[in-house]
């Protein structure tokens, strides 16, 4: 009677963590991010892919304050962000530090919009572009 008991026990409290935890991130709801640790991280991550898979002799960077930040759970991770970009005046070939990198003087800034999928359970890390 008492393991009957406390396994009933058990299955409340997982019922009550279940719901704390939707509670507080919505499952398939899009939600602001709100950690700045967080978002720099992954602008710098974007950016850095970004940077690789373009073929401009120049960095692209971006402006501090992204223009929209969410992150999404599905049954992956997914995280969107939202950058104005424009070209650097440092040159791939020259510079590797792209933390010292300043925008060009007459460069134009365009809006870059990245998603980022994450599940580290099945090793997916895969970042994406609406150009
Ligand atoms: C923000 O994110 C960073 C990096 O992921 C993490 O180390 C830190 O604990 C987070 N801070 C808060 C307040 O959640």
């Amino acid at each position: 009677m008492f393991v009957r008991i406390s396994l009933f026990a058990c299955f409340i409290a997982a019922f009550a963590v279940a719901q704390t935890t939707k509670y507080y991130r919505p499952l398939g709801a899009p939600v602001k991010m709100t950690n700045e640790t967080q978002i720099h991280k992954l602008a710098v991550k974007v950016m850095a892919f970004y940077n690789q898979i373009n073929s401009d002799d120049y960095y692209y960077i971006y402006d501090i304050t992204p223009l929209e930040a969410t992150e999404q759970l599905t049954s992956a991770m997914i995280y969107r962000l939202k950058l104005k970009i424009g070209k650097s005046d440092c040159n791939k070939f020259v510079v590797t530090d792209i933390k010292a990198c300043n925008f060009q003087d007459n460069a134009v800034r365009k809006e870059l919009s990245a998603k980022n999928v994450v599940a580290p359970w099945e090793k997916i890390d895969k970042i994406t572009f609406d150009l």
